[in-house]
This record gives structure tokens, C-alpha cells and sequence, in this order.
């Protein structure tokens, strides 16, 4: 069933200190997935749409690191101060750093109301880690969706990307539009590009997924995990492709998660 309310995943974006309101109702049968794909593919807006088809949370490690970029200078740790540059660059941030952040909020990755991790695990040394703590806590994944377009439509809908500087909607200057140019139809708040966006950082990104990231592949393919998806066509073609992909798959084997 679908859900209309937006969860506010301020325990993710701010940290286990914070509350989410309101708290995402625990289902009888979670879907707790990762959404793999190279920069730009679209994560992010199937992200937003299967969220509110299987009502679990989207859970991006990028939106993190863009909250705290937005933060005093003072209130930012060394390390967070580190992460801000790696990302500026379209580097990765260092493997240490991103899974403190996530162990910190690793009571999201419980919830009962299951979870779509996007932008992480990014790298092997990620993937084992992850896999190590759920399995510790008894949770299993249920599948590993794996975007797939090529490069020259990607850096396509990087260039056009606007995002919601408050409640982080996507937009694309021409394919998905807001209603008003630089307002977020959501919240009414400022769309802005972001920093990675540019041109010698996506350069950078490209290629470090294709070193660090599209190996995972492989690694979850031999855990019988994956399930690839073209992202061609809208946003709400692929997201129907997704959920159509994502009944097979549990009919095909009732007993996975
Ligand atoms: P992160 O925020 O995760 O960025 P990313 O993986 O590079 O992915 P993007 O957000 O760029 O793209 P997306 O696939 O979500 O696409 P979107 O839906 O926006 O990470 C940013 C940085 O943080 C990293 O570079 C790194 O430094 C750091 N970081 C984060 N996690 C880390 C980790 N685990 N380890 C280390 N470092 C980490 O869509 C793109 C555009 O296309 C939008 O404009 C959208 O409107 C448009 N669009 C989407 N779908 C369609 C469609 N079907 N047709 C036409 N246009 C479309």
C-alpha cells in the first residue's frame, strides 16, 4: 500500500539523538534493500518513489554528508571536516569514516519498517562490514537492485540535477522539472546544484565507481542477492519495473526475506 507521508529520517540525517516523527510503522515482512548503480543513474529518485510504494525508508549516506556540509564549521568533527573534502572532489570519502557514521545509526538499519540504503556499501571493506553486523542482529537483505544505464545518459541527467536544499526532492531542469523554476513543489524550498555536479567531479566519481563500487556486483551476485534493472525510460516506468521485479523475486523464493 502506499504511503503519502514523507518519513522525516532526522535519526538518520542528525543522528541516533534525534527522533523520527513519525516513527515508521513495523510491517510483518520488511524490505530491506540496497540500490547499487553508478553516480547519476537514479537511485536517488527510485529511491523517493519505492519508498512510498513499500513504505520503507530511503536511507542515503550522501544525503548525510550534505546535511553536514551545511553545518557550522565549529560543530563539524576532523573527520567530518576530512569526508567534506573527499566529497567535494567526487572522491570516496575514507571506508573508517563512513562506517562510524553508519554504525552510529545502525538502530535505522533495524527499524521494522525495513530500509532502502542508497550510496552504501560503496566499496568491499563496506559490503563486509554491513554484511557482518546484520547478520549479528539476525537481518537478513532481501535483494540488491542494481541500476543500470549507460554513461552517456547518466552524465546527462547529472548536468540537468536540481535538489531541494530542505527536504532534498529531486528535480532535472527539463525532464522532471519543478513547477516553479529553483522551487521545490514539495516543501517550497530553494533547488540548488550540487558541488559534485561539476564536470572534472563527475569525471572523478565515474571512475571511482567503476574502481571501487562495480565490484560489488559481482559480491552480491555470488550471495544470490542481486537483481539488475534497466533504468531506462521515466522515473515512474522504472519504478514500476522495480516493484514488478520485486514480486517475482519473493514469489520465486518465499522463504527470502
Ligand atoms: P551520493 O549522494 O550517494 O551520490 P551518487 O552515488 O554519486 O549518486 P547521485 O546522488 O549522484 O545519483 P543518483 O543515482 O541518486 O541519481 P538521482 O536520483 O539524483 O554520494 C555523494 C558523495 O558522498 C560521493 O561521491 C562520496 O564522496 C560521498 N559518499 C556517499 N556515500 C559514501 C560511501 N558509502 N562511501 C564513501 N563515500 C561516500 O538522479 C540524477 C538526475 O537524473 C536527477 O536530476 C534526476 O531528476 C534525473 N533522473 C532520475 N531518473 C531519471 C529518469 N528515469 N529519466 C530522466 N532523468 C532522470
Amino acid at each position: 500500500m502506499a504511503s503519502t507521508s514523507k518519513p522525516d529520517r532526522v535519526a538518520w540525517i542528525q543522528g541516533p539523538a534525534a527522533h523520527c516523527d513519525p516513527i515508521p510503522e513495523a510491517l510483518a515482512q520488511p524490505w530491506r534493500l540496497i540500490l547499487l548503480g553508478a553516480p547519476g543513474v537514479g537511485k536517488g529518485t527510485q529511491a523517493d518513489l519505492l519508498r512510498q510504494r513499500l513504505r520503507a525508508c530511503h536511507l542515503s549516506t550522501g544525503d548525510v554528508f550534505r546535511a553536514a556540509s551545511k553545518q557550522n564549521d565549529c560543530a563539524l568533527s576532523p573527520a567530518m571536516k576530512a569526508a567534506l573534502e573527499y566529497m567535494r572532489r567526487g572522491d570516496l570519502v575514507p571506508d573508517a569514516t563512513v562506517w562510524d557514521m553508519v554504525r552510529e545509526r545502525s538502530a535505522c538499519l533495524r527499524c521494522g519498517g525495513g530500509f532502502l540504503l542508497d550510496g552504501f556499501p560503496r566499496t568491499l571493506s563496506q559490503a563486509e562490514s554491513l554484511k557482518k553486523l546484520m547478520e549479528g542482529d539476525g537481518l537478513p537483505l532481501t535483494a540488491v537492485l542494481n541500476y543500470e544505464l549507460p554513461l552517456t545518459e547518466i552524465v546527462a541527467r547529472l548536468s540537468g540535477r536540481r535538489t531541494c536544499e530542505k527536504c532534498k526532492a529531486v528535480y532535472h531542469v527539463t525532464e522532471r522539472p519543478p513547477q516553479v523554476e529553483g522551487v521545490c513543489d514539495r516543501c517550497g524550498g530553494a533547488l540548488y546544484q550540487r558541488d559534485d555536479d561539476r564536470p572534472e567531479s563527475v569525471t572523478v566519481r565515474m571512475e571511482t565507481y567503476e574502481r571501487s563500487t562495480a565490484p560489488l556486483i559481482e559480491f552480491y551476485k555470488k550471495l544470490g542477492l542481486l537483481l539488475s534493472v534497466p533504468a531506462t525510460g521515466s522515473p515512474e516506468a522504472i519504478c514500476e519495473r522495480t516493484i514488478a521485479a520485486l514480486a517475482a523475486w519473493r514469489a520465486s523464493a518465499p522463504v527470502r526475506a
